[in-house]
């Protein structure tokens, strides 16, 4: 099989060790990745004098496909954040946070909901500023959100497609359009306009962000694909994870004109890290949608057959769910079920 090239940024703290259990499971899933490991965050740092290298960035410019560990964010030396980097560098505008009830008898059951945020506008531009008043230089402070009519339409039509390659039925648009009349309105609007493609193939609907919130923790079921802006999307798709189990099992991607780079959502747990009993199930399922959007849905639906009986009936679980399993062990349980 030909091998599709693909970049492989291991991360830092758990990073290493969950993306090596990773990288057997894919290879005896016989994932056709091709891998070129490079280095990002504090592992880059200490080797380049820089969190993201030239190298790394060339990489993914050169594959436009990237998986991805957790980064540690250095604190201080003036250094932003590496996410944030790669989201404006390669315009990765959509960011997918897949949420589906793994282990029963937890807080929330049949819980399946894929929640696209736009990733690059809103309140996130960073356009803020202090306004000095007296003797106080931070008397005051304001901070503008951006959003476009190009920018919704992208991730609308992203998430429409997404929506309907995926058999999924309704797309919920959650905005604060009833306060924030031009910033979430022109998102609503716009959203609204595209979905009007999608006719008879996806229902709509939308919800305020306030209710919203109140509806995904008394009845998470009745959502299906969620729709939202920069930071609405960044406090739902952490709830979303704590509805189903927590960080160890949420997969994320970030896709992008340019690149599309997929991960865990959890970052790289320095409390735990050097171990060997981090849960690697986040970073397994990114490797799923990875293989989804290189159109090996097959191989992600053995994949995610192959992590959930692991997990259900066979009952082996690192210490976040309630088990003993390293994270060697885990990948090894995995790879039998693949077999
Ligand atoms: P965290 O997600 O690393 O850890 C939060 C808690 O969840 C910790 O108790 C940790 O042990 C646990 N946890 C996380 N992932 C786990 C896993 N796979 N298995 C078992 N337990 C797990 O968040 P925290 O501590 O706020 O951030 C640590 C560092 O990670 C910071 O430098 C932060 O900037 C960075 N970070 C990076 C992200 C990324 O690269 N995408 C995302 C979030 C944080
Ligand atoms: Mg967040």
């Amino acid at each position: 099989m030909n091998g599709i090239p693909a970049t492989l940024i291991p991360g830092d703290g758990i990073g290493p060790e969950i993306t090596d259990a990773t990288l057997l499971v894919l290879e005896a899933l016989g994932a056709p990745f091709q891998w070129e490991r490079r280095l990002a965050g504090m592992a880059a740092v200490q080797s380049h004098g820089h969190p993201l290298p030239v190298e790394t960035l060339e990489s993914i410019r050169r594959t436009r496909l990237a998986l991805k560990g957790p980064l540690t964010t250095p604190v201080g030396g003036g250094y932003r954040s590496v996410n944030v980097h790669l989201r404006t560098e390669f315009r990765l505008y959509a960011n997918v946070r897949p949420a589906r009830t793994l282990l029963s008898g937890g807080r929330y059951e049949g819980v399946d909901i894929v929640l696209v945020r736009e990733n690059t506008e809103g309140f996130y531009v960073g356009f803020e500023h202090y306004i000095p008043m007296g003797d106080d230089p931070r008397a005051a402070a304001v901070s503008s959100g951006i959003i476009t009519r190009e920018g919704c339409r992208r991730v609308a039509e992203f998430a429409f497609d997404y929506a309907l390659k995926h058999g999924r039925r309704k797309l919920t648009i959650v905005h604060k359009a009833n306060i924030l009349k031009a910033l979430t309105g022109l998102f609503l609007e716009t959203v609204r306009e595209v979905g009007a493609k999608y006719q008879g193939q996806i229902q709509i609907e939308d919800r305020i962000i306030d209710a919203c919130a109140m509806q995904l923790v008394l009845d998470p079921s009745r959502f299906d694909v969620i729709l939202t802006t920069n930071l609405f999307g960044d406090i739902l798709s952490d709830l979303i994870a704590g509805l189903v189990g927590g960080l160890g099992l949420a997969p994320g991607a970030n896709i992008g004109r340019e690149a599309a780079i997929f991960e865990a959502v959890h970052g790289s747990a320095p409390d735990i890290a050097g171990q060997g009993i981090a849960n690697p199930t986040a970073l397994m399922l990114a490797g799923a949608m990875m293989l989804e959007h290189v159109g090996r849905d097959d191989l992600a639906e053995r994949l995610r057959g192959a992590i959930e009986a692991t997990i259900v009936e066979d009952g082996v679980r690192t210490p976040d769910l309630g088990g003993h399993a390293t994270t060697g062990a885990f990948a090894q349980a995995v790879i039998r079920r693949l077999a």
